[in-house]
């Protein structure tokens, strides 16, 4: 009997353009969802008994913080803020702050939600922002992918989904100048290593 991969396996999955540039099928959506579920149920063991802040950092988050919430049974709240360190496929390495918070955090337990954690600047910096400015009862750190070759600083990322490459991504809210974040699957720069 033949057996069909599902639909949105990678393996059906085209290479796309984007300004200029090939992107390869990395990962399917029903791969991410996989991630995505499994980190949720992490978080939800820890915090059951809670009330946290789950907290995106725009704009990257959009897509893993909607299917987060929806694998993450127990009570909750959100907010967001938006900052921004990448031109084109390289950190600049200086995070801007585009963007207040959406909501008072004080004494609150805040897990912030980010799509990706490559150098870390951006992570950083925020931890150091929360610490300074917000005073929340507590703070952890969840990021749908780590690219562990480029992460060396000393902020623990206390969930994970999924160690990626050192290669840039797009799709899945992930974007390179702007474009390619509506994609559901993931997507790899054809082009081999990125240098920061
Ligand atoms: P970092 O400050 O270098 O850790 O980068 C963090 C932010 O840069 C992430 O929240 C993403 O928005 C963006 N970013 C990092 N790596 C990639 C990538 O491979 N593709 C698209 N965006 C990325
Ligand atoms: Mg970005």
């Amino acid at each position: 009997m033949l057996t069909f991969a599902p639909y949105h396996s990678s393996f059906f999955m085209k290479s796309i353009q984007v300004h200029g540039k090939t992107f390869i099928p990395y990962l399917s959506s029903d791969e991410i969802q996989k991630s995505v579920k499994t980190l949720a149920e992490k978080v939800y063991r820890d915090y059951r008994e809670e009330n946290p802040v789950f907290l995106g950092v725009l704009n990257g988050v959009i897509m893993f913080f909607s299917d987060f919430l929806k694998h993450y049974p127990g009570k909750c709240e959100i907010a967001f803020m938006q900052v921004s360190s990448y031109s084109g496929t390289q950190s600049t390495g200086i995070v801007y702050k585009k963007m207040e918070l959406t909501k008072e955090v004080v004494d609150r337990h805040i897990i912030l939600l980010e799509d990706i954690v490559d150098t870390g600047n951006t992570l950083e910096s925020l931890v150091e922002y929360f610490k300074n400015t917000q005073r929340p009862r507590s703070l952890k750190i969840a990021s749908l992918f780590l690219k562990p070759e480029i992460y060396k600083k000393d902020v623990k990322i206390d969930y994970v989904g999924k160690e990626i490459p050192n290669k840039f991504v797009l799709g899945y809210g992930l974007d390179y100048d702007e474009q390619g974040r509506n994609h559901p699957d993931l997507y790899q720069l054809e082009e081999g290593r990125i240098n920061h």
